[in-house]
């Protein structure tokens, strides 16, 4: 198997025995994943299943090019990481197609999904630039965001479409933050292999009805979490729905949908 004319073959192959209900579905998947390239070529695979509407099969897939998860990003190194990662490209950060887009998808399903109304409070958490933010103008009664890097919350900062910007780490700065009827958290719970102290935060910082509404990526049922790079976390269903009941959130919305070229699960969780 090589680059090129032959790893399309291999990914194309692929996809056709997986959506041929003939065929070997997701033995297909299991059989190539033996190697480490076919662990690779997985992984583009599940970018096209789940932009085709094979989704449990996406995940299935995407799950054999993650990896266990070792322990070293325990150290208090990860959110220094974060800082210079962001910190450095925040000046470009909007110019980058795919970040756009992944910002207009997560709102997309919001407004799919909650009503969002000119009275509500919103806390955006992991705001970023505020590309959600900005497509939140004049929909809403307050808006809010939170990051920790400043050179992000700088740039939303000059946008003028967040009532209040804080620089902090997601589960500090909600314990902080007041209550808010809707927070979001759109393609920033990856930094993050455990989720308990955000679950817990953002539980608490949510006003009596009002709902959770996030993306991860996505991995198999079998795991809590899986490492897909360096600083980077997949996290299962069954986590998201165990943390969500035993901070008192109900499942509105599950979804498999594409979080910038992986599958990933767009979520709402209700505070009853
Ligand atoms: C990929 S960007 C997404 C930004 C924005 N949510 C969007 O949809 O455009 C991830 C953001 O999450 C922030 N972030 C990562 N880990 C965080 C944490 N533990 N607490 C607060 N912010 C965090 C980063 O600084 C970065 O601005």
């Amino acid at each position: 198997m090589t680059a090129g004319a032959d790893y399309s073959r291999h990914v194309l192959g692929l996809w056709f025995d997986v959506c041929d209900p003939g065929g070997p579905r997701l033995g297909a998947i299991d059989r190539l994943a033996q190697t480490a390239e076919g662990r690779k070529l997985a992984r583009f695979a599940a970018m096209l299943m789940v932009e085709t509407g094979f989704k449990d099969e996406s995940v299935h897939a995407a799950s054999y090019s993650y990896k266990p998860i070792d322990g070293s990003w325990e150290s208090g190194e990860a959110e220094a990481f974060l800082k210079q990662k962001f910190g450095a490209g925040a000046a470009t950060y909007d110019e980058i197609k795919a970040q756009r887009l992944t910002a207009a998808q997560f709102t997309d399903f919001l407004f799919d999904s909650v009503p969002v109304e000119p009275h509500i409070t919103v806390l955006d958490v992991g705001c970023g630039t505020g590309l959600v933010g900005e497509r939140l103008l004049g929909k809403v009664g307050v808006l809010d965001g939170i990051d920790l890097c400043e050179e992000m919350v700088a740039k939303a900062r000059s946008k003028n479409v967040y009532d209040r910007l804080v620089v902090a780490e997601a589960a500090a700065g909600l314990a902080g933050c007041g209550t808010h009827d809707l927070i979001l958290c759109n393609w920033c719970l990856l930094y993050m292999p455990r989720l308990d102290d955000f679950f817990a935060a953002a539980a608490r910082a949510l006003s009596p009805g009002g709902q959770l509404v996030l993306t991860v990526y996505a991995c198999g049922d079998a795991w809590d979490a899986l490492a897909m790079g360096e600083r980077e976390f997949a996290h299962s269903r069954p986590y998201l729905r165990r943390l969500a009941k035993s901070n008192g959130l109900a499942e509105d919305r599950m979804e498999i949908r594409v979080l910038c070229a992986s599958p990933g699960y767009f979520c709402v969780f209700d505070n009853p």
